[in-house]
């Protein structure tokens, strides 16, 4: 399995920290943001990894990766996402790179406790079809919301006013070859967007959605609030640790 970090974005919710950078450049802890994601994937055994960023910053990733011993052995691609058309619309520029494999797909600025493992093994002996993982959080309208009845999850809204459940949808996902024909059909969200929510929903109407919840801590570190949360977590217990 192949590895995608969608590192793009203008990242406005950190400004102005993100003013002349990329986000997931930006410090957590005592490591850029990237760095995270990436030792997600080094976790789990995925070596071959592609790094999805904005116009002015593709130079910057890669600088600063080739100067990271932390990182050698570790195999890196790198595409620049134009416009910000959203989530599905970075992935969809992956479909090369992941050439017909199932590929482990981040948001650069999904930071978790834990090692996904498990859930990457039970992926990797699904016959196809996607796999997400969910999160019970406390703010569930800041993001895509899953609600699960009898052990399946029966639909998916993004950012919902009225959440139907506290299951967040992580930033983690798993996806067949057949993700790139279904980022095809999408249509741009009221904002404008391909969302990532509607490729997991056409998943789920395909009857090919499977999901688990995320052991440990998750949070995303986006906004100026979950980067001081996440801070302080990675300070009481560490991040990705390796078991
Ligand atoms: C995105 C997704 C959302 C998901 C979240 C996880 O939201 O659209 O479904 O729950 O990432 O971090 P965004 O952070 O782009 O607003």
């Amino acid at each position: 399995m192949k590895g995608i970090i969608l590192a793009g974005g203008k990242g406005t919710r950190l400004d102005p920290l993100t003013r002349i950078t990329n986000k997931h450049l930006v410090r957590v802890y005592d490591k850029p943001m990237i760095f995270y994601p990436i030792q997600t994937l080094l976790n789990v055994g995925i070596t071959d990894i592609l790094i999805v960023s904005g116009p002015g910053h593709a130079g910057q990733f890669m600088e600063l990766l080739i100067s990271s011993p932390e990182f050698n052995g570790t195999h890196f691609s790198y595409l620049v996402q134009k416009e910000a058309g959203g989530i599905a619309q970075a992935l969809g520029f992956a479909e090369d790179f992941a050439d017909h494999s199932k590929t482990i797909v981040i948001l650069g600025d999904n930071i978790i406790e834990k090692n996904i493992k498990n859930a990457v093994d039970d992926f990797s002996t699904q016959p196809k079809g996607a796999k997400i993982l969910l999160k019970e959080v406390e703010d569930p309208q800041r993001f895509g919301v899953a609600e699960v009845k009898n052990g399946r999850i029966i639909r998916i809204i993004e950012k919902p006013q009225d959440p139907p459940s506290k299951l967040a949808v992580t930033g983690i996902y798993m996806y067949d070859g057949e993700v790139y024909d279904i980022i095809r059909t999408l249509k741009p969200s009221a904002r404008g967007e391909l969302e990532i929510t509607d490729v997991n929903n056409a998943y789920l109407a395909r009857a090919e959605l499977t999901y688990e919840i995320l052991e440990g801590w998750w949070s995303d570190a986006g906004t100026h609030e979950s980067l001081r949360r996440v801070d302080k977590l990675i300070a009481e217990t560490g991040a990705n640790h390796p078991g």
